[in-house]
């Protein structure tokens, strides 16, 4: 199967491994426009990811099978709808049922329709409409952007004044914002293949969303992941499924616009329930790393099902028994300022229990330059947390890039907690 990959994150490479590792030979995958460790595994092509017209014109001449979008801009600039058109299949939401994702508001709406848990929510266009909304709901404040801002249209804070400044920040740039009931409990990130009336979940994963240690600081895209989650009861996964992922599918599938890829279900688990707060229309970036990871079902036919609308015909996907962790090292400044382009080295060759996906990476005169952000993830698998974090760790300290932090407190909990 020819399959073309848009995207250049660690998610990406993650997808790229996971193709390879479920029997996917590497020259039949080619990435656009991928980074410096991609181009090492397979063919990676100069193409603009979001431009429909490019992708799909490049796809018909390379009689591609199928086509795996990573990220939500090529999503939201409509290259699924594209692709589809010209009868490529294509796993990834059209540019509509994408919306799940860019638009915080519609994802209300859905939720509302099909009877989906999640926190109350105010929708407001003036900076008065979110003082009242902030009075209403009360301290810790949970304000955001209604569009796509790379993680960072989020603010958590018990702070007055800095949660009507975020929102008069995206206020000035015309959006609208969201002010939300604050959720108190563990988060967990659940993905299901879907492909526009099935859904069939893979296995969770938590993220760490905040820059430094003990969750502080800002938000970020992610800085790390485990997967699985030994503390959830049993039955979470099919309880998800039930109340959220296929009502939801189902609701987007009434309204025209049937969603056909990757369903992230953000969620929060409370006291009261477990409690939706957010949706996003792709794979999660750094959860995808450890997830994939543990994938033993071939991933190609899975997402090939899935674009094709044949889910419903296949079993449950598998996962390994082993743990696996992911840490994110990062640039200097991130996520706040961006660092300049600098050498990095002391990357570890992948080996069964530690791999290295590349975000921002490029290949310059046989040299790897960091080009700023979230730089490489690096993953481990293992039988238990506690081997698994001591391998993630060690790699990651010998890697040498000026400026670069990461995270130490990654998966620790679970480690001190479950470690089985
Ligand atoms: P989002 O972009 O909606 O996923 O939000 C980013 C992060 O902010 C989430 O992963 C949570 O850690 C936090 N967050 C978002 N909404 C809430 C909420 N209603 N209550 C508590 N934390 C939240
Ligand atoms: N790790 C969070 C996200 O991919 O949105």
């Amino acid at each position: 199967m020819k399959i073309l990959v848009l995207g250049s994150g660690a998610r990406e490479h993650a997808i790229v491994k996971a193709l390879i590792r479920t029997g996917t030979k590497p020259n039949e995958i080619t990435c656009a426009p991928g980074n410096g460790g991609i181009s090492q595994e397979v063919n990676t092509i100069n193409l603009d990811a979001n431009n429909p017209e490019a992708v799909t014109a490049w796809a018909l001449d390379a009689k591609t099978d199928l086509v795996v979008i990573g990220p939500e801009a090529p999503l939201a600039a409509g290259v699924s709808d594209a692709l589809r058109e010209a009868g490529i299949a294509v796993f990834g939401p059209s540019k509509a049922a994408a919306a799940l994702e860019g638009s915080k508001a519609f994802a209300k709406d859905v939720m509302a329709a099909a009877d989906v848990p999640t926190g109350m929510a105010r929708k407001c266009t003036s900076i008065y409409e979110v003082e009242d909304a902030l009075d209403e709901f009360g301290a810790p404040y949970v304000v955001k952007a209604d569009g796509l801002a790379a993680g960072k249209g989020v603010i958590v804070t018990n702070d007055k004044t800095a949660a009507l400044d975020h929102a008069n920040s995206f206020l000035s740039k015309g959006m609208e914002i969201l002010v939300e009931e604050f959720l108190d409990g563990e988060e967990v990130s659940l993905f299901f293949l879907a492909d526009g009336t099935s859904v069939l979940p893979l296995s969770p994963a938590q993220d760490f969303k905040r820059a430094y240690d003990n969750d502080e600081g800002p938000n970020t895209g992610g800085m790390g992941a485990y997967s699985p989650l030994p503390w959830l009861p049993e039955g979470f996964v099919k309880d998800v499924q039930d109340r959220v992922a296929l009502p939801t599918v189902r609701e987007l599938a009434l309204l025209g616009t049937p969603f056909v890829g990757l369903l992230y279900c953000g969620l929060i688990v409370t006291g009261k329930g477990i409690r939706v707060i957010e949706f996003n229309a792709r794979f999660g970036d750094p959860e995808t790393q450890v997830v994939l990871r543990r994938l033993q079902t071939p991933l190609a036919h899975l997402l090939h099902s899935a674009a094709v609308g044949h889910l419903g015909e296949l079993p449950e996907p598998e996962f390994s028994k082993d743990v696996a962790v992911t840490v994110v090292l990062a640039s200097e400044g991130y996520p706040v300022t961006s660092a300049p382009n600098r050498e990095i080295t002391g990357l570890v060759a992948d080996s069964e229990k530690v791999e290295i996906a590349h975000a921002a990476t490029k290949l310059e005169d046989s040299k790897l330059i960091a080009t700023g952000g979230r730089v490489l993830s690096v993953v481990s698998t293992s039988q238990t947390f506690h081997q698994a974090r001591v391998q993630a760790y060690n790699a990651i300290k010998d890697i040498m890039l000026e400026g670069s932090h990461y995270r130490s407190d990654i998966a620790l909990k679970v480690d001190e907690e479950h470690n089985v």
